[in-house]
């Protein structure tokens, strides 16, 4: 790696001690107004203390996070697909290596479906993605997307992630699955896993706990800490999972102390919204 890959890199990955609370806040990019990211100014201000970085779509960074925050960014990339559009599979890269580095991205993001129709697209978009990102010394973080009739299983998993590797992703996200060691073994890649949908907290903080005890770098999680009713003390137990090596019961009860010192549950709002994805 040469110093300006490795210097975005260990923005995303902490050199401490190689593990990353990357906060998702790009859900918006196909399933628009999602649950408590209505307003992604208010969902993701409180929050940017404890995160490490943060993924999101180029439209919400501009837009939503103040530029003099120092946050490491994971922009993502792909998309044009809606969840009541034709094809969730049928992504390809909208925003250019110039804009990426006009806002001063640490990491692109970029979806791929392996399985799915638009399988080659999608593969043939991360090489070329890969190829970019390594001309300007920025690293490549590989979306291992599920459709439906997909099983979440550690052989099609362990398959996404080292197709992702083999094709030059610098980290991958992916899910926690049984046997997820076999998943970590076989791809050569730091490993982060996505949240899905939302649990209830202790389920959401098992996960976490289940995921960087079995090989994984650390999180890359939105909805289980942005849609609980307490989303700071939840990122605040997810970070101390993530980086202090706390247990499920230690990061429970920071949620409940952090909890107790909170006045009341955030509104949820009452606004139609799209079906949900996972
Ligand atoms: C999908 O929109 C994105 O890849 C999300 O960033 C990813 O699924 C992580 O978010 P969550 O923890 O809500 O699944």
């Amino acid at each position: 790696m040469d110093w300006g890959m490795k210097n975005r890199f260990s923005k995303i990955i902490r050199p401490a001690d190689g593990r990353c609370l990357m906060l998702a806040v790009d859900h918006g990019y196909f399933l628009g107004p999602t649950e408590r990211l209505e307003d992604p100014r208010k969902t993701v201000a409180p929050l940017l203390p404890y995160a490490d970085s943060l993924m999101l779509t180029r439209g919400v960074l501009r837009n939503c996070v103040p530029a003099e925050r120092d946050v490491p960014i994971v922009l993502r990339v792909s998309g044009g697909t809606s969840i009541v559009g034709e094809d969730l599979s049928k992504e390809a890269i909208t925003t250019s290596i110039e804009e990426a580095i006009r806002l001063n991205a640490s990491c692109l993001a970029l979806s791929i479906f392996v399985g799915s129709k638009y399988e080659h697209q999608t593969l043939a978009s991360l090489g070329k993605l890969v190829d970019e990102g390594e001309k300007f010394g920025i690293p490549v973080l590989a979306v291992t997307a599920v459709g439906k009739e997909m099983g979440r299983d550690a052989r099609y998993l362990g398959l996404a992630c080292r197709v992702a590797a083999e094709l030059g992703a610098h980290i991958v996200k992916t899910y926690y699955c049984e046997n997820f060691e076999q998943v970590v073994e076989s791809c050569p890649v730091p490993l982060v896993v996505a949240g899905g949908k939302k649990l209830p907290e202790m389920d959401a903080l098992k996960l976490a706990h289940d995921s960087v005890t079995h090989g994984a770098a650390g999180v890359d999680m939105g909805r289980n800490i942005w849609q609980s009713d307490y989303p700071v003390p939840m990122i605040k137990a997810v970070k101390a999972i993530v980086h202090d090596n706390a247990d499920v019961k230690e990061a429970y009860s920071i949620f409940t102390r952090e909890k107790a010192g909170k006045k009341e549950p955030q509104k949820v709002k009452a606004v139609a919204r799209p079906a949900d994805f996972d």
